[in-house]
């Protein structure tokens, strides 16, 4: 069956937008939002809150980046620990600050470094399922302390498996997805998800679907799973391209954004819209108390289209700073719609 998840954005995909999009959208795996495999290895506990989730049976992935590969091995172990069911490694993202430090899309031109972080991190995983504990590795006390509390509160689902799989672009300066792919495929991993441009095109022109069904025959004969991604606004467009490309599945990012029905393919009312933006800032306090309020502004924007002053709704919304003037707009516009 068709795959159709929800892609790691940074500064996106926090813990409530999650629990929205798993409670409206029912995709079938979700990933995080990425975080620091170095800082954490280093006592950043802040780190950690892209990792909060709400519990449920929808396989959620942690999504992790950096270049050094014992700090990856580590971080299986937090993965693990927190109940996640994979660990991804993030070998697309752009960001120069990532990327001349040789993690994100910089692994492309490092294939070496690749591979040795893909092995490292499946034998994290290797170690913690034949029951090397957290305990034994060499993890900042901070980070140890923040886990424990965290699974005191959240009791983390019991997992004998958990995958490690890699999320990437077609290239480099130019598309080279049969030798990067072949490479990363060398190290067996569970899943590739494929974004289809390259780190040069960051966001530009299309997403080479072609590429990728380049790529989904390489993995296909490998067994290992590989999802395709860019450009997909619909979930029927995502089957399509299941149909047409050969991938096991699509991620979905940009065209998730205030709309968890884009995996479902419904239309929501205008009430519904509100409703579930308001919702969201709820879960937002509930999941991370500590996170700054500020991050909602744009999902609540993104809430505001399809009915009448829905312009005007967007910039009220832009000028929130607590639930509290949330709800007050949202009471507003609520009363206003026909
Ligand atoms: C705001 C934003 C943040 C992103 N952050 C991440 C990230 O943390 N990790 C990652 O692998 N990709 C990240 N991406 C890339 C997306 O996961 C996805 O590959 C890309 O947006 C193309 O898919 P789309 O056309 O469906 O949006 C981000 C994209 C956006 C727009």
């Amino acid at each position: 069956m068709a795959i159709i998840g929800l892609s790691p954005m940074d500064g996106v995909t926090d813990a409530a937008f999650r629990y929205i999009v798993d409670k409206y959208g029912h995709p079938d795996i979700m990933f995080t939002e990425f975080t620091s495999v170095e800082g954490l290895a280093h006592g950043a506990t802040a780190l950690l809150t892209p990792l909060i989730h709400h519990q449920s049976s929808t396989p959620l992935i942690a999504q992790v980046f950096g270049y050094t590969p014992d700090d990856f091995y580590k971080a299986a172990f937090i993965a693990a620990e927190m109940g996640f069911s994979g660990i991804d490694i993030n070998m697309g993202c752009p960001d120069r600050h990532i990327t001349t430090r040789g993690g994100g899309a910089g692994l492309i031109r490092n294939p070496t470094l690749a591979k040795k972080i893909i092995e490292w991190t499946k034998r994290g995983v290797a170690d913690w399922e034949s029951g090397r504990k957290i305990e034994a590795i060499d993890l900042p006390e901070s980070i140890r302390q923040y886990i424990n509390s965290y699974n005191a509160n959240n009791s983390a689902a019991f997992r004998t498996h958990l995958t490690v799989s890699v999320k990437t672009r077609i290239g480099y300066s130019h598309p080279d997805t049969k030798d990067w792919i072949q490479n990363l495929l060398e190290t067996r991993p569970d899943m590739i998800s494929l974004h289809g441009r390259t780190f040069k095109q960051l966001y530009a022109g299309q997403a080479d679907w072609d590429e990728i069904a380049l790529a989904a025959e390489l993995c296909k004969s490998a067994g290992v799973i590989l999802l395709g991604n860019g450009d997909v606004k619909s979930r029927s467009e995502g089957l399509e391209k299941v149909n047409k490309y050969g991938v096991h599945g699509v991620l979905i990012g940009r065209a998730s954004m205030g709309n968890p029905w884009v995996f479902t393919g419904e239309t929501p009312s205008p009430e519904t819209k509100l409703r579930v933006a308001l919702e969201q800032c709820e879960a937002f306090e509930r999941l991370t108390p500590g996170a700054h309020f500020l991050s909602l502004r744009k999902h609540l924007a993104w809430y505001c289209n399809g009915f009448r002053n829905a312009a005007q709704a967007r910039v009220e919304f832009l000028k929130t700073s607590s639930i509290h003037d949330v709800r007050l707009v949202a009471e507003k516009y609520l009363n206003s719609i026909d």
